[in-house]
């Protein structure tokens, strides 16, 4: 380290210095591995910084700090082993599958087992923090533990947030230009789309609400000490101090926001690393035509698939000049032909980041969009469920990507994709622009988590940043009650104007009326 970086080190650690060393609670013990990985690096970094972390999470994270202390209570296994089958609920369609209760039921089963454990009983008796943050869509259940510790909060959303928390803020977020983060609408809507964005962005949020919410304050109320004096959710997240929401305006449209409500889209994006060894041989002797990324994400399991789409993949797969790594979850198939290699686990970003990369084929998960982007890879969207409808979506408004249904797909419609995608060069000229796009920016995403953290560490909950829209109900917000009055009054004026007027034409024409009259009959 030269002599300058030392000493700009340590006016920087002077500077923030008021608040290194303080004690953080990470609270997603519900968490799915996806929304864990949102949260890893500002972890990492939080712990380098000399702040003393706790994390409830069902997965153990690599590579942390001494300073980061990990505790799980339940494990990914418990959380995700229930779910219903991905592909089946694709089936049923969007609409149906996200109304479908069983598709939560998992998030209340796994919360009562986690209340279960002893030892979260000694945490809660032990510790205080100083600052919490949580991943708020998936963990409502544990909200309570805010007001039970007293301490100031972030909440972090996974995606974009939806309109329903960020509303908590006092940032409505408007449903003319804003999509509801469930439906296939871009922000440019017509007058139907807004009309239905806007029914069903309130739809969304009541079913939100009775799926998830009611019932995880039912459980924390029950369990934690105390419990039934705790308040409720929304006074909960009301009382919170900033909302960090993975989202790009670049990627995701730009929408309006207040200083608490802060984008830190792509925090866990980064350059690639050196491949294993067998896997670069394989990709990198791919030569001039390069290879493609096949990868369904964490969530769904690929060798779950009906065994018609795997032939119809693997096909197609058979004929193209490319090579292709698929991530699939066993060690074989019978039938692979020798341009396809299986992989159970591949280091995405690194493999994104591999110079012959042609394609990349995704499930649309919100962080692979957003390492799709950050490494310029044009992507074949293959939404199963959640955002990834709305992610796939986004992308193809930006003319980087193509969607695939996977439920009536064909070896006709995947292989004309494919190669529209490989052939014609405005793909990728699109994603490495918008490569260019994300990455401009004066302080990296993780950068700027860390500084808002500390800021609300050292300004003790940052109240000045707290918007009087958050007290104002959807009628005072959207100044219905005014435009009520103001109405109203308008009305009484022009009845009271007509009346005048019948009245001064009654005097005067009708009067001239009479006259005429009069003098016909002279
Ligand atoms: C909800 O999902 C389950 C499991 O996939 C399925 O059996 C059930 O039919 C679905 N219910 C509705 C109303 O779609
Ligand atoms: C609101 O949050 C502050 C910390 O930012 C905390 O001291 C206070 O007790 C909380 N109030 C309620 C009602 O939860």
């Amino acid at each position: 380290m030269s002599p300058l970086k030392i000493f700009q080190s340590l006016l920087l650690f002077s500077l923030l210095g008021a608040c290194v060393g303080d004690k953080i609670l990470f609270l997603l013990p519900l968490a799915s591995r996806s929304h864990v990985h949102v949260f890893e690096p500002l972890m990492k970094a939080l712990g380098e910084r000399g702040h003393e972390i706790v994390n409830l999470s069902p997965i153990e994270s690599k590579n942390m700090s001494p300073t980061v202390k990990q505790i799980q209570l339940i494990t990914v296994d418990d959380l995700m082993g229930k779910i219903p089958d991905p592909f089946e609920q694709r089936k049923l369609g969007t609409f149906r599958a996200m109304i479908n209760s069983s598709s939560v039921e998992h998030i209340h089963t796994g919360c009562i087992k986690l209340y279960e454990n002893p030892q979260l009983y000694e945490i809660l008796k032990t510790e205080k923090f100083d600052l919490i943050i949580v991943d708020v869509l998936l963990n409502y259940c544990v909200l309570g533990m805010i007001p039970h510790f007293k301490a100031p909060s972030i909440l972090v959303s996974t995606f974009a947030a939806p309109s329903s928390l960020s509303a908590i803020f006092g940032n409505r977020l408007q449903p003319s230009f804003v999509p509801c983060v469930f439906l296939k609408y871009t922000d440019q809507m017509s007058f139907l789309e807004r009309l239905g964005n806007t029914v069903l962005d309130s739809f969304f949020a009541i079913m939100w609400d009775k799926m998830i919410i009611q019932k995880s304050e039912e459980i924390y109320k029950k369990y934690l000490p105390n419990g039934y004096q705790l308040p409720g959710v929304d006074k909960i997240q009301a009382n919170s101090s900033m909302l960090f929401m993975n989202s790009h305006f670049a990627l995701n449209y730009p929408r309006s926001l207040l200083p608490d409500v802060i984008e830190v889209g792509g925090m866990h994006t980064r350059p690639a690393k050196k491949l294993p060894k067998d896997l670069d041989d394989f990709l990198s002797s791919s030569g001039k035509d390069g290879f493609i990324f096949f990868s369904l994400g964490s969530i769904v399991k690929a060798k779950d698939m009906p065994e018609e789409t795997r032939k119809i993949f693997l096909n197609v797969f058979s004929r193209l000049k490319q090579r292709v790594i698929w991530k699939w979850e066993t060690e074989s198939m019978p039938d692979l032909p020798p341009n396809v290699k299986l992989n159970k686990w591949l280091p995405q970003q690194d493999v994104l980041g591999h110079p012959n990369i042609r394609l990349f084929m995704t499930h649309g998960g919100l962080l692979s969009t957003q390492e799709s982007v950050y490494h310029g890879v044009p992507v074949l969207g293959i939404p199963i469920f959640g955002d990834q409808d709305l992610n796939v979506m986004q992308a193809e408004s930006r003319g980087y990507a193509k969607m695939v249904e996977i439920v009536d797909l064909s070896e006709e419609k995947l292989e004309s994709a494919i190669l529209e995608l490989i052939n014609n060069p405005s793909y990728v000229q699109k994603a490495q622009a918008l490569s260019k796009l994300v990455k401009d920016l004066p302080q990296t995403p993780l950068d700027k988590a860390v500084y808002w953290t500390e800021y609300v560490l050292r300004h003790k909950g940052a109240p000045h940043l707290r918007s009087a829209a958050r007290d104002l109900n959807f009628f005072q917000y959207y100044v219905m009650d005014v435009a009520a009055v103001l109405l109203t009054a308008l009305v009484i004026i022009i009845y009271l104007i007509s009346c005048c007027c019948k009245t001064i034409y009654r005097r005067t024409c009708g009067m001239k009326s009479i006259k005429t009259v009069h003098l016909k009959k002279e």
